[in-house]
């Protein structure tokens, strides 16, 4: 199907937001605000895709493959920033305008509006909706033929009157324009009003007062065409968002046992049959196989999960799991850890930069960092690999199969030879070799009548 050219309107304050971070930088669900209409453009198919900034630039950088931009020197108001992307925007052809702070409209719903606009053979079809509480957006005013007169704006007391403020039916900020009729209409829009601003509502009623036709499309579910001024709405919005994600991983087969309690990041991939425990943060671009269970209570950053895999009570960043791995309760796994195939990683472990081989175990109170372990090694409780010298990192080379005893701290650069051993409360500073016992700590002394001793020596640690 044909479609459009859309433009985005990016620049401004968006001073509500209270943020030294511009307002479109704001992260929804793990894509910043302006991500997600550049998304629903890309999906629809458009043309070519304009985005208008400010002077200062894009708020965020890169704004995605084929993006174009068009600057707006000053923030003058939306019908300002619409003749900013003037120079992209031809006459003939259809041109969808997209505010880049409503972040939840869909592609298929652009394919509605630009196929009602033109069924209808209108100038300017504006996406509207009805509200409860429409308050903070512009009226959509029909004649009395119910036909689209005006937009009236709401920003300052005596914009509308109490009959026009009690309409619900809203202006999205979403439209579809006659590229000529919107060219030859931007010019028109009067000089800055009070507010220092240009408005592009003001278009409808100059498009109508040429003859012109201008239509409603309007939406059923309000939710997808919220806006952002403030982190009140921001929270709305996500909420919506992420109703929307975890529906869409439902319906492909994934249990969120509770959806409240979950968060999910939009380009998060998941398996069938994968359950997801309440308390639980999928973020970024991590990526789950299937039949995994994920939680009760953890958070998951970039990491690469394959099938089978369990995680309790963990935190996780930037690591990979291969399937059938185990991890937690209370684990944390930092960057480039890699659990292959059935490898567990217990309670209060952290693992860092670390390859852990099949089948292996690392179950309780270790550090691993910098290592590489081999098949079915077993690393006994309050195993540390001792990295750092102060200067620099080294790594500890584990075979496979390997006993180490509790409390076994390995100094590296070390390395352990397969099927060897070490004592408990082993600091191992030298390499071990294959099939060895590493004994590496001080013999037992038992020094006899120590308490009677220091009775005579100290009459206060008398019983
Ligand atoms: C706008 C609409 C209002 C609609 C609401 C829906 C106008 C005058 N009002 O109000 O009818 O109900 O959206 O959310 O259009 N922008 C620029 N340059 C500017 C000013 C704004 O690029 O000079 C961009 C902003 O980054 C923003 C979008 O345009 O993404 C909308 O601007 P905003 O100031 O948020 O308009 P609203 O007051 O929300
Ligand atoms: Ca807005």
């Amino acid at each position: 199907m044909p479609f459009a050219t859309v433009v985005i309107l990016a620049a401004g304050r968006g001073t509500r937001m209270r943020s030294a971070t511009p307002k479109l930088a704001h992260d929804l669900c793990g894509r910043p605000l302006l991500g997600w209409p550049i998304a629903a453009a890309r999906e629809a198919g458009a043309l070519r895709t304009v985005v208008v900034v400010g002077s200062d630039g894009p708020p965020v950088d890169p704004l995605g493959e084929g993006v174009e931009l068009a600057v707006q020197e000053r923030p003058l108001g939306t019908a300002d920033a619409v003749a900013a992307a003037a120079p992209l925007i031809a006459r003939e052809g259809v041109v969808v305008v997209l505010a880049g702070d409503v972040p939840l409209i869909e592609p298929a719903m652009l394919h509605e509006l630009v196929g009602a606009h033109e069924g209808a053979g209108a100038a300017a079809t504006v996406l509207t909706t009805v509200l409860e509480d429409p308050r903070g957006y512009g009226r959509i005013v029909r004649d009395a033929r119910g036909e689209v007169a005006r937009i009236v704006e709401t920003k300052v007391a005596g914009d509308a009157t109490g009959e026009e403020l009690a309409i619900r039916e809203v202006n999205t900020s979403i439209y579809a324009f006659d590229g000529g009729a919107l060219l030859d209409a931007l010019p028109e829009v009067g000089s800055a009003n009070e507010q220092g601003e240009r408005y592009l509502t003001d278009v409808i009623a100059i498009l109508r007062s040429r003859g012109a036709a201008v239509a409603a499309h309007p939406v059923e579910d309000p939710a997808v065409v919220l806006g952002v001024n403030d982190r009140v709405a921001l929270a709305a919005v996500r909420a919506e968002a992420q109703r929307r994600i975890q529906e869409r991983h439902m319906l492909a087969g994934v249990t969120i046992v509770q959806p409240a309690s979950t968060s999910i990041d939009v380009d998060v991939v998941i398996g069938e049959d994968t359950v997801i425990e309440p308390c639980t943060q999928l973020r970024g671009a991590t990526r789950i196989g299937a039949r995994s269970t994920i939680g009760p209570h953890a958070t998951v950053i970039d990491a690469r999960i394959g099938d089978g895999v369990s995680v309790v009570h963990s935190h996780l960043v930037s690591c990979e799991l291969r399937e059938g791995a185990t991890v937690g309760p209370f684990a944390y796994l930092r960057p480039d850890a890699l659990l292959r195939e059935r490898a567990k990683v217990g309670t209060f472990v952290e693992v860092k930069n670390a390859d852990i081989g099949e089948g292996a175990k690392v179950p309780h109170l270790s550090y691993v960092g910098d290592a590489q372990i081999g098949e079915r090694t077993n690393l006994g409780a309050g195993t540390i690999t001792a990295n750092y010298d102060g200067v620099a990192k080294h790594r500890t080379t584990i075979g496979a199969r390997v006993h180490g005893g509790v409390h076994t701290s390995f100094v590296a650069p070390v390395s352990v030879g397969d099927d060897a051993w070490t004592a408990a409360g082993s600091v191992v500073t030298a390499d071990v070799p294959e099939g060895a016992l590493a004994v590496a700590r001080a013999r037992q002394r038992n020094v006899e009548r120590y308490a009677e001793r220091r009775r005579v020596v100290d009459p206060r640690s008398a019983p």
